[in-house]
């Protein structure tokens, strides 16, 4: 598969079969993801794959503030990862100050390179994934024991696809760039 297509055919996929992926896969995928850039390189991203079924229930029943939406989409889930971050790191070069008037923005903005690296890595290995952004964070940190110097970034829940979604709509790039 070409960097293009990866790309134009990845779809949010909330469908799965009824069967997990297995560990190996889902290293290969890590070992993928792990090329993502980031600040200073200090590579804050972290994933944590939860294959187990009570675990992906619980958090069905307490990590999505009981939005049906993605309450529906694990309770078909074989897999989900919790990316997360290790705070305080990405925005600063040397000494404890931030470096731009963003701020520790940075940290999220490592987290969203490494989520989309993630992705497409299991895109090309043919895992199906989606990004789940109403969360729970404290509760997601709670049910899968997060250390203590990391935050929840997101949900992406992945799977073997059992449908295959159409294209959703992009604004135009005429309508998105502009030259100076
Ligand atoms: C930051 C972020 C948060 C998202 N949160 C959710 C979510 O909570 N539930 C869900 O079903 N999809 C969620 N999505 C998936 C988007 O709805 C989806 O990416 C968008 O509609 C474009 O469709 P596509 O991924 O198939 O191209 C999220 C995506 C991103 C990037």
């Amino acid at each position: 598969m070409n960097a293009i297509d990866m790309i134009k055919d990845r779809r949010s996929v909330r469908k799965f079969k009824n069967e997990k992926v297995d560990r190996e896969t889902m290293k290969e995928i890590i070992d993928i993801a792990r090329w993502a850039p980031s600040w200073a390189n200090f590579q804050i991203a972290r994933y944590t794959l939860v294959d187990d079924e009570a675990v992906i229930a619980k958090l069905g029943t307490d990590g999505v503030k009981g939005f049906v939406y993605n309450i529906n989409t694990l309770k078909n889930a074989k897999g989900v990862a919790v990316l997360s971050f290790v705070k305080g790191k990405s925005g600063k070069l040397e000494g404890d100050d931030y470096a731009t008037s963003k701020g520790n923005v940075w940290e999220v903005f490592d987290a969203g390179i490494a989520c989309q690296t993630f992705c497409l890595a299991a895109h090309a290995k043919g895992i199906g994934t989606c990004v789940m952004g109403v969360i729970d964070d404290d509760s997601i940190s709670q049910i899968v024991g997060l250390p203590e110097e990391e935050t929840v970034a997101a949900l992406i829940v992945y799977g073997h696809p059992d449908e295959e979604p159409p294209a959703t709509k992009r604004m135009a790039a005429d309508e998105i760039m502009r030259f100076v």
